[in-house]
């Protein structure tokens, strides 16, 4: 089966604001406040967030496309971290943040996470930056697996703000083809 994969457009704001809603909560740990993840999804994964971040220089969307509706996306972007604890811990400098990867659950476990992940991979490279990066609840054992397979290994720890408490995320990395002769 041809798993459809292309750049979000302005038009694409709200399908990917309605894939976020179902897939955001999932990357939560279980005893994480409903009404937290309930205001990041309103605040941070709104249909306007997603085209501003459409809109924004030097983010790419990449979606899932299943008909009218997003199955999944991701979203890499080549601003630099301020986090010191990334700052420490990344290995390939500068690098393009993975900040976003999400596929609905009833594509999980289909192989669309790893048709996407190589498009992204893909984009990432085509920056000529020597490596990419993400962060990941600690506790998200799925995607920790995932992004295993996918060739990230993990070099340090942050902390993620949802609501009034901090998350522990690992951070993982992985050098890019078009970097990899610059990095040690
Ligand atoms: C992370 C995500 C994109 C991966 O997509 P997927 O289709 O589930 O990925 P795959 O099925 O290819 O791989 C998942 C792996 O985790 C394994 N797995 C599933 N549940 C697991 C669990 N509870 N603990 C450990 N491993 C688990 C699967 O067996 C598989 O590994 P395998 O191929 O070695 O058997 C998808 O699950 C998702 O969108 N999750 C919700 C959002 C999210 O967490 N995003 C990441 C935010 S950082």
């Amino acid at each position: 089966m041809t798993i459809d994969i292309s750049t979000a457009t302005p038009d694409d704001a709200a399908a990917l604001a309605a894939c976020a809603a179902v897939a955001f909560p999932l990357a939560c740990p279980p005893d994480a406040d409903p009404d937290d993840i309930r205001r990041h999804i309103q605040t941070q994964l709104s249909a306007e967030r997603f085209a501003a971040n459409i809109a924004a220089p030097g983010h790419t969307i990449l979606c899932i496309r299943a008909g009218d509706e997003i199955a999944g996306y991701s979203m890499i972007m080549l601003d630099q971290p301020s986090d010191p604890d990334v700052l420490a811990a990344l290995t390939a400098s500068p690098a393009v943040e993975l900040s976003k990867f999400y596929v609905h659950p009833g594509h999980h476990g289909r192989g669309s996470a790893a048709a996407l992940m190589t498009a992204t991979l893909e984009r990432a490279a085509a920056s000529g930056l020597p490596g990419i990066w993400l962060g990941v609840n600690q506790e998200n054992a799925r995607a920790i697996r995932f992004y295993t397979k996918s060739g990230f290994r993990t070099v340090g720890t942050k902390r993620f703000r949802l609501g009034n408490r901090f998350e522990d995320d690992f951070i993982l990395e992985q050098t890019l083809p078009a970097g990899a002769d610059s990095v040690a």
